[in-house]
């Protein structure tokens, strides 16, 4: 399904976003517990890697600023979790404020339609502003879509984390230097 292609001037730091200019429009706000049972499914649907709900909700409470949705007619169609951390630099020896992007998922219907681009901004400019230095994921070595999605939006492979899924595959740690752009 092609719903539109979102421009990127109208993705700004504000609470809420009406992105896009065909009649079916997403919305990315932040995540409120009513949207849990959606991110739940939606991250059962997407990933192998899966969370009990409390995990979803500690989240939340910790670091609301850092948890969006992304909504197309009322429906939750993806998310973006992330948390705030104190540890060691992905760049230098030392350690820093970073944000880490524990989960992201957009739903197949509505993939390729820049809502994943639109999520990960979100939290690039909520980051920059926590004052955190860097923001940094892992990604399956084979999930090539993701990896495109993570350079586009300045992350580098910074090494090769061996087996570090349950079924044995390697993980990228991409990471990029904040504040965004
Ligand atoms: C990865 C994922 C979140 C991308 O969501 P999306 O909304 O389709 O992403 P976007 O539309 O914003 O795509 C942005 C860019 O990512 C890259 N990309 C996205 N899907 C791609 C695909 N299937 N193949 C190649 N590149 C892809 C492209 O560079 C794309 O830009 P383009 O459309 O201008 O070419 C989505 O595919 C998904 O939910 N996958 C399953 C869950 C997952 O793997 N999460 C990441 C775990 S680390």
């Amino acid at each position: 399904m092609r719903i539109f292609k979102p421009y990127q001037a109208f993705i700004s730091t504000t609470a809420v976003n009406y992105v896009g200019l065909s009649e079916m429009q997403y919305v990315v706000r932040q995540f409120t517990p009513e949207d849990l049972d959606a991110v739940v499914k939606i991250n059962r649907a997407c990933l192998p890697e899966n969370y009990p709900p409390e995990f979803f909700l500690d989240h939340y409470y910790d670091n609301s600023q850092l948890f969006w949705v992304a909504e197309v007619a009322g429906k939750i169609v993806g998310y973006i979790m992330c948390r705030l951390e104190y540890g060691l630099s992905s760049f230098e020896r030392a350690f820093t404020r970073r944000v880490h992007v524990i989960s992201i998922a957009v739903l197949p219907p509505f993939r390729r339609q820049g809502i994943a681009t639109a999520l990960m901004e979100k939290v690039l400019y909520r980051s920059s502003e926590t004052g955190a230095s860097e923001i940094y994921l892992e990604v399956r070595v084979s999930n090539t879509p993701a990896i495109s999605l993570y350079r586009k939006l300045g992350f580098t492979a910074v090494k090769v984390i061996k087996s570090y899924y349950l079924d044995g595959e390697d993980a990228y740690l991409m990471a990029r230097k904040l504040p965004y752009p």
